[in-house]
């Protein structure tokens, strides 16, 4: 296989990139800041996603496409201003380069954010409607939108992954639920290459943590098995993580949930 990432340059494409190598035929990897020098079976480019263009000539004879790139977190000032190009055009253009290239799959990097304003007494399964908790949230609601559309109409093989909290070991109390480990990452990115036949998948990235609340079927299906549980590190993380502000702690969306609100509070019930 040849296998495109994007944002390869960031957390979890060096990660990917890592522990990939050697798996795939080629392995071309894309990011607007430098990622050179190419290792044995790698391809290193520095391409904006803004650019269809060069997206469009970056894809021609890869299989498959996991599409990384962009602002990772809801920026702290300017929100809509950032998303917009890097998320929501950006992965428009992913997208249609993809088509237009001929790519087979395109994994996509959702997040929880997507769903963050549900309640954490639902168990959410990849079927949760939107209910985006920030502007990173809305740019992820469209990503998933632009892969479902590209799958029915264009006939592209989609997985949005909404990705938990990825990192080295959970940090705080909410982690505990919803954080996914750089095995278990890099293991979920690799089912969703390689699964054979889907059309259209939602699926969430986390690893094997006793106290999730999200029913990851969905993930199951992929062929994903992850060897991780956030439950390792609770002690730790109960004695010293960060305690959870009032107004997060309801949704699965945590601190995004509770920030920015302005005097009036929230406005859900
Ligand atoms: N890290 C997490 O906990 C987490 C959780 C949920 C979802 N995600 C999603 O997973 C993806 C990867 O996350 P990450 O933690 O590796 O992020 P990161 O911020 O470490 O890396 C993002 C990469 O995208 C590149 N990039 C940004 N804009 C670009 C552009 N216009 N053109 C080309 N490259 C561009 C950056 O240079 C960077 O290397 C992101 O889409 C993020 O939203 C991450």
């Amino acid at each position: 296989m040849r296998v495109v990432i994007t944002g390869a340059a960031g957390g979890i494409g060096r990660e990917a990139r890592h522990q990939l190598a050697g798996r795939y035929s080629v392995l071309r990897l894309l990011d607007r800041e430098e990622v050179d020098p190419a290792g044995p079976d790698e391809e290193c480019l520095k391409v904006d996603i803004c650019d269809l263009a060069a997206l469009e000539a970056a894809m021609q004879g890869m299989d498959c496409v996991v599409h990384l790139a962009g602002v990772s977190v809801e920026p702290e000032s300017n929100a809509w201003e950032q998303v917009l190009p890097a998320n929501i055009v950006g992965t428009y253009n992913v997208f249609e380069a993809a088509r237009r290239a001929g790519v087979r799959r395109v994994v996509y990097a959702s997040s929880h954010h997507a769903v963050g304003y549900h309640r954490r007494s639902e168990i959410l399964t990849g079927a949760a409607l939107p209910r985006p908790d920030s502007f990173y949230g809305v740019s992820k609601v469209t990503g998933e939108a632009l892969g479902r559309l590209y799958a029915d109409k264009y006939g592209l093989s989609v997985v949005s992954l909404r990705i938990g909290a990825y990192r080295p070991k959970p940090t705080d109390i909410r982690h505990l639920s919803v954080w996914i480990s750089p095995r278990d990452m890099v293991e979920l990115l690799r089912c969703s290459i390689e699964a054979p036949l889907l059309h259209y998948v939602v699926a969430y990235g986390m690893s094997a943590n006793s106290r999730a609340i999200w029913d990851n079927r969905e993930a199951a299906v992929l062929g994903y098995r992850p060897l991780d549980n956030a439950e390792d590190f609770a002690a730790e993380v109960l004695a010293d993580g960060a305690p959870e502000l009032e107004g997060a702690k309801p949704f699965h969306g945590g601190w995004y949930c509770g920030w920015d609100l302005g005097d009036h509070g929230l406005f859900i019930d």
